[in-house]
């Protein structure tokens, strides 16, 4: 199916469910033909493009950044991504936005916030990463989507995602 180049950037806390509507939104694509996406998660990304050298605003911003300069060039050339990371700070995010933007044009760039209640994250994940879900995060302003995974099934946020995209033409059923 036809498509451009997009990055899809899941920023929540952890333990909010990006991961796992990220998984999900991947095989809804993967059903409706897209299958040269990119999911920039996990493992993979903390051990090539999270430096761990700290935890200082700098540090994080800068690790954000790293992750937005790989979904830049993907989108660029029509590839893609669905990043999922906590992204705590809105000026990294921003400018993740304009440099996806940049690349690829307008509307390229997704945001789609996976909010949940720092205390629901931390039940969800006990003794996990999620036990700096009190964390300063700072939520996006206008996020192009916003998931409440409290309040809705992985399933029933997988598809709010899939009818945005299909909505701006960023993907065609
Ligand atoms: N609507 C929902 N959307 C996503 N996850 C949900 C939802 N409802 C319940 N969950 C559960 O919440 C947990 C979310 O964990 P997940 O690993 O996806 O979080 P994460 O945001 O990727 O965390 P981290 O930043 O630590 O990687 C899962 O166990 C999932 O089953
Ligand atoms: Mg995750």
């Amino acid at each position: 199916m036809k498509h451009r180049g997009f990055t899809l950037w899941f920023t929540g806390l952890s333990g909010s469910g990006k991961t796992t509507v990220s998984n999900r939104v991947h095989l809804r694509l993967q059903e409706m033909g897209v299958t040269n996406v990119e999911i920039l998660d996990g493992e993979a990304v903390m051990r090539h493009l999270y430096d761990g050298h700290g935890f200082t605003r700098e540090d994080v911003n800068r690790d954000t950044l790293r992750i937005g300069w790989v979904a830049h060039l993907l989108a660029r050339n029509g590839v893609p991504s669905l990043v999922a990371a906590v992204s705590p700070f809105r000026e990294s995010r921003d400018e993740v936005r304009s440099m996806v933007e940049h690349a690829s044009g307008p509307g390229s760039f997704v945001e789609v916030h996976v909010d949940c209640p720092p205390e629901v994250c931390r039940e969800r994940n006990p003794g996990g990463p999620a036990e700096d879900a009190g964390e300063p995060y700072e939520p996006p302003h206008h996020p192009e989507v916003l998931l409440k995974t409290d309040a809705s099934t992985p399933d029933e946020c997988a598809e709010r995602v899939i009818e945005f995209l299909t909505e701006k033409g960023l993907v065609t059923p």
